[in-house]
């Protein structure tokens, strides 16, 4: 949500359901129907998908619980959120950096999260023609492939993406936004739901493979890799290691309580993901395709289900409606922070901000297109730009910064007042210091340098 409406209607965002609405309108996006399937695919299935699961509750839930805490203490950017909170507690005004790092993140993520957002929105379209009807994995497949090598339409997509982010961030019309969340976010559950109603009544024995696929451990396929991977998705589901969370925080009331807020809105966050893979892999499996088909996955699939089912070309055309919304719910909240910095660093004001952020995204989002095309074969590190930008921002910057906040929490901090503030008894205290102070930043670490080797 438009954090400048928040500002606006301070007592509204104080109550526990708005502010619920803005945090699960970040977290839930792309990253859950989109990237969560795609990832699980290509990584091995269940290997990634457990301990992702894991990482969600021990690794996420407490970072997003300290992200909120800091932003309500701080009450201002994350950057001088970071300052003051570190300076109050007598501490190094360097902690900024954790902030700096995490705008410089959702920078970058938002490059490429806008051409995704494009897809989406195309395929809107692409359903209201009737361009799957009747489709199976071949056309699909073939849709999808003429679609990433058409750059003119990419760019369009991607431009009115863009644009429709920049538009909600700069005017700020978050109250339209809460109202559409109400009633899109749970239209979008139902229709997963409905989804994998379908794919269980038609793959038959695939749908068994899938859940057995996502589901049994199957841990010769765990790798340095996709424990990382599973550890850099837990943070980018969640809106982790960007502060986006952490400005949010800003804006909780005082009688919010933390820990069940942030455990509603990660269990609501994973089954979403849940239910997308649930719905994606046994059409994957009955229609031969390859699970580690990669970014294309949901749109190579879910199309055979609308092409085929009674009613299929409308929920085709809602699907990709509140996918788009989802989407879009995340990427204002990545735009967010960079708009902020510059109206605060700048003497511009929110418009120009906007439209000066957005453009330069923008332009860095034409090189993630090219990616998928023209500049295929570009590469560095052996990693073309889309893969890059989301390397670099998955796997390095948010865990990294995800460290410093929890460095932050459980060694710069009064731990008196966390335990107040949370409402912990002894026991749970100390489990929550155990967890804060040793497993979460040592098991960062150990990923971290074990993912890279
Ligand atoms: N969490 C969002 C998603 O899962 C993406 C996102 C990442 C949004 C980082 C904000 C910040 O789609």
């Amino acid at each position: 949500m438009s954090k400048g409406t928040m500002k606006e209607n301070h007592s509204q965002w104080s109550s526990r359901m708005g502010f619920m609405l803005a945090a699960a309108g970040s977290a839930v996006g792309l990253g859950n129907i989109w990237k969560f399937p795609y990832m699980a695919g290509e990584m091995g299935g269940s290997a990634f998908v457990l301990t992702y699961l894991l990482f969600m509750f021990i690794i996420g839930l407490p970072i997003l619980v300290l992200e909120w805490l800091i932003g309500r203490r701080g009450q201002k950017n994350p950057i001088h959120t970071m300052e003051d909170v570190a300076i109050s507690e007598g501490r190094s005004k360097a902690w900024r950096w954790v902030g700096i790092i995490g705008v410089l993140g959702s920078f970058l993520i938002l490059s490429f999260y806008s051409v995704i957002g494009g897809w989406a929105t195309d395929y809107i379209v692409l359903a209201a023609q009737g361009a799957f009807e009747g489709a199976n994995g071949e056309i699909t497949g073939q849709l999808f492939t003429d679609f990433l090598g058409n750059v003119n339409s990419l760019l369009i997509w991607h431009t009115v993406f863009m644009f429709a982010t920049a538009f909600i961030v700069a005017m700020g019309v978050g109250a339209g936004l809460e109202r559409g969340c109400k009633v899109m976010m749970p239209g979008l559950g139902v229709l997963l739901l409905v989804l994998v109603g379908y794919a269980q009544y038609v793959s038959g024995s695939a749908f068994y493979d899938a859940i057995q696929f996502l589901f049994t451990p199957n841990w010769s396929a765990i790798s340095g890799k996709a424990i990382l991977a599973a550890l850099g998705h837990a943070f980018f589901s969640l809106s982790l290691g960007m502060g986006i969370m952490m400005a949010y925080g800003s804006y909780l009331g005082k009688n919010v309580n933390l820990l069940s807020t942030a455990s509603t809105v990660v269990i609501l966050d994973v089954i979403v993901a849940m239910l997308s893979g649930i719905a994606i892999f046994p059409l994957v499996f009955a229609n031969g395709l390859q699970p580690g088909e990669g970014p294309g996955l949901i749109f190579v699939t879910l199309p055979i289900a609308f092409g085929n089912m009674a009613g299929g070309s409308i929920l085709g055309i809602l699907f990709f409606i509140f996918l788009t919304f989802a989407a879009l719910t995340s990427s204002i909240s990545l735009l967010e922070p960079t708009v902020e910095l510059l109206e605060e660093k700048t003497h511009m004001g929110r418009k120009t901000a906007t439209v000066v952020s957005s453009v330069v995204i923008w332009a860095l989002g034409i090189a993630c297109i090219l990616s998928f095309n023209e500049w295929a074969e570009v590469k560095l590190f052996n990693k073309n730009i889309f893969d890059l930008l989301d390397y670099l921002t998955s796997k390095i910057m948010l865990p990294i910064t995800g460290l410093g906040t929890v460095i932050f929490g459980a060694w710069m901090m009064n731990q008196k007042l966390i335990c107040k503030e949370l409402n912990l008894d002894s026991f749970w205290f100390k489990v929550w210091s155990i967890l804060t102070k040793f497993i979460i930043p040592i098991a960062v670490i150990v990923i971290l340098v074990y993912g890279f080797a």
